[in-house]
């Protein structure tokens, strides 16, 4: 049993069933311990091709392939029980077409285990996501500040402000009516995301966008305070594994130019004691 209180793994259709009851609680992750460390505390963890960043060094997600999408996505599968595994489909592979987006997600399905995908885009991804669903694929919609396209947004703004917050709002009913299980709002503001949540029927998790969502979502090395290139605003640090594992580094490298590592209980006898 988990601490979320079912004994099989979620599925998008449990996701959707908490529009409006119990937040959501989702993060990221990319490794297999991060997996298992998560899993029974999440409803939904996330391989989000922020992994290009926070782990593969990048400048940016556009870099992120295809390739190591399906490689962390089965680090991820192999420690999880509990929460749903939803993918992000990486710059590139959906945006053509219908069919390219099929063909992508259907292979990080079958090769990572994956129960669902994760697209950026709202109106015009709409034709896509229903083309997914209507062949067996759940998609989560993110919508918002949207990574990929950040040469297009002109920077990692707040979206929805002035003019845009029409066009988010006419975003969030596309996506929900085109099929999409749920729906990330990233770097809203919070009066429009509480807006877009009682609008749509479907649950909407916030990155950015207040306390009023169906639920939230973080970058796992984000909150652990593992990741500290830059602390976005929304970013709460719940730990500091950064600062502890530095400590850590500095006392082993201390202990062996002292020689006080390994001592003892770390080595071997050369004959074992009868
Ligand atoms: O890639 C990612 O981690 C994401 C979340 C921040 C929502 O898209």
């Amino acid at each position: 049993m988990s601490a979320t209180g079912t004994s099989r793994q979620k599925m998008p259709a449990d996701i959707l069933a908490m529009k409006g009851g119990a937040p959501i609680v989702c993060l990221t992750a990319y490794t297999t311990p991060i997996a298992k460390l998560v899993d029974s505390h999440c409803d939904l963890v996330l391989v989000g091709d922020s992994v290009g960043m926070v782990l593969h060094g990048l400048p940016s997600t556009l870099g992120v392939t295809m390739e190591m999408m399906v490689m962390h996505g089965q680090a991820v599968a192999r420690g999880l029980s509990n929460a749903l595994m939803v993918i992000d489909m990486p710059f590139g592979s959906y945006e053509e077409s219908p069919a390219q987006a099929f063909r992508n997600a259907a292979r990080l399905m079958a090769e990572t285990g994956a129960g669902a995908v994760k697209l950026e885009g709202g109106v015009h991804m709409a034709e896509t996501i229903a083309f997914l669903v209507a062949r067996g694929i759940p998609v989560m919609a993110h919508i918002g500040l949207t990574p990929q396209s950040v040469n297009t947004l002109g920077g990692y703004k707040v979206q929805g402000r002035g003019e845009g917050r029409a066009r988010l709002i006419a975003d969030a009913k596309a996506v929900a009516e085109a099929g999409a299980f749920s729906v990330v709002l990233e770097k809203v503001p919070q009066g429009l995301a509480d807006e877009i949540t009682a609008e749509v029927a479907i649950p909407t998790v916030g990155i950015g966008a207040g306390a009023g969502c169906d639920g939230q979502v973080l970058v796992v090395d984000d909150m652990l305070g593992l990741f500290t290139d830059f602390k976005p605003k929304f970013v709460k640090r719940f730990g500091q594994l950064g600062v502890a594992a530095e400590a850590a580094v500095a006392d082993y490298a201390a202990e062996v130019r002292d020689r006080s590592f390994p001592a003892a209980e770390h080595s071997f006898a050369d004959e074992v004691k009868k």
